[in-house]
């Protein structure tokens, strides 16, 4: 069996470097051509734990190859995966398909034999059976079958999830290509994983049901977390008291700065829109769509009112900047709206990130990028806590004060708690818990 992946981006990736470590032979291609070049001389241009070391043994081995020639790959493929991007589209919010669609018209001219095509890309509900219209259009003899086989990868911790998966879905009514999904994903039968078999328009919706649903637990638990900043409760404890539950679950329930990153913004938009076009509106996730962003834009807010009522002169210092640790990812990170309105309020900025200071350069020229978090707090006002990376858990908190120029700490991530940052000198506050 041999699988063309088309898309080197961050799911092709590392899907196309976990098949291989299950055995299969994996030929990614891409039409960036550094892209390849860096890929084939063992570099892997994103960041994610593990992922190195599994395309350098992989590569190794012969059973990953890395190429510019999509044709070719195809070719020789039992499966195509196409795992391009799907940004959101400019002006309507809807996902842009234009780069499946064009991948698509290069494997219908290439493929050979009886080809299971799968979309490994999030694609909205409907995409399967107009992807399989574009393919039958452009070869109309091919032997072929479309897959819906959604991702649920989340960045940091992704290998993982690609090898030990809550659960595999896979959208297809033929037969020949469930034998052949069952096949590659054999490994993790051998583990007791579901693999659930259902119709292409529903594994199409179950990924942006379930990033939605998701997307809701964090703004549920971010309105609930105001809620306890104003009755003097904590959000932490509710959190723990409502996701011992089993029926509510405790993962997902921390109050933060609002999601981030490359799916949970664009995903719910899409679903949304959607929704809207099949005269089935999600009242729900429009408003999720709406806490989030209004809770984004509000975050400089929060630190002026905690540096008392204003930042105009001051220096302010940002710890983490990627919309989560272990990534250097900085799409829709809260970061950005907290830099941006704290330097138009006329803050300086003195930011720092293990990972993702250089994507940050280029989106935030107005900051100051610092060498570590002791480097960034010097001479500052007051310090925000926005990712909540493992090197900034442990801090040395009064060596962190002596550097500043008055000690205030906002920690939109609630790493550490009042006492122990008022033992150390700091006027503390968080998200949801009462005040030291
Ligand atoms: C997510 C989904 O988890 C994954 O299944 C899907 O395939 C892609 O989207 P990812 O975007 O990598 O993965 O990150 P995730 O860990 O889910 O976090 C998303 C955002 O939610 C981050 O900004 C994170 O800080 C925030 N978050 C998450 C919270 O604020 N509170 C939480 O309890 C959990």
């Amino acid at each position: 069996m041999q699988i063309a992946m088309i898309g080197t981006g961050y799911v092709g990736l590392v899907s196309g470097a976990c098949f291989s470590e299950f055995g299969t032979t994996v030929v990614c291609a891409d039409k960036d051509a550094s892209k390849i070049e860096r890929l084939q001389a063992g570099e892997v241009p994103i960041y994610e734990p593990g992922l190195e070391d599994l395309v350098t043994k992989n590569a190794a081995a012969g059973r990953l190859r890395f190429t510019t020639d999509v044709a070719s790959a195809v070719a020789e493929a039992d499966v195509v995966f196409i795992s391009v991007g799907t940004p959101s589209r400019r002006g309507d919010g809807h996902a842009d398909l234009s780069f499946v669609f064009a991948a698509a018209r290069e494997v219908a001219a290439a493929m050979q034999g009886f080809t299971v095509v799968v979309t490994k890309s999030t694609v909205p509900v409907g995409t399967g059976r107009e992807l399989e219209a574009v393919l039958r259009e452009s070869a109309p003899q091919a032997d072929f079958a479309v897959v819906s086989n959604p991702e649920f990868l989340r960045e940091g911790s992704a290998i993982n999830d690609f090898m030990r998966p809550d659960r595999v879905v896979i959208g297809t009514s033929d037969p020949r290509a469930q034998d052949i999904m069952r096949r590659l994903y054999r490994p993790l039968y051998l583990i007791e994983k579901p693999i659930l078999f259902t119709t292409r328009e529903t594994a199409e919706l179950t990924k942006y049901a379930a990033n939605a649903f998701l997307a809701m637990k964090i703004s549920f638990i971010n309105e609930m977390a105001d809620l306890c900043e104003q009755v003097g409760a904590n959000v932490q404890d509710v959190a723990q008291g409502i996701g011992l539950d089993g029926r509510i679950g405790r993962k997902f329930l921390h109050a933060g700065p609002g999601y981030g990153g490359s799916c949970f913004p664009k995903d719910t938009i899409a679903l949304v829109k959607t929704a809207q076009d099949a005269g089935s509106p999600l009242r729900l996730i429009e408003t999720v769509v709406a806490v989030n962003d209004d809770r984004k834009k509000g975050l400089s807010g929060r630190i002026v009112g905690h540096c008392g009522g204003s930042v105009e002169g001051k220096t302010i210092a940002v710890l983490g900047l990627t919309f989560k640790p272990n990534t250097d990812d900085m799409r829709e990170a809260p970061s950005l709206n907290i830099i941006s309105d704290l330097t138009a309020a006329g803050a300086t900025v003195r930011a720092y990130d293990p990972e993702g200071m250089p994507e940050a350069r280029k989106l935030l020229p107005q900051a100051v990028f610092c060498n570590d978090a002791y480097d960034a707090v010097t001479g500052c006002d007051a310090v925000v806590i926005v990712t909540e990376w493992n090197e900034f858990r442990n801090l040395d908190l009064k060596r962190l004060k002596s550097r500043m120029a008055s000690a205030i700490m906002i920690d939109f991530r609630n790493i550490y708690d009042g006492v122990t940052a008022s033992a150390a000198g700091f006027t503390y506050s968080s998200i949801g818990r009462p005040r030291p």
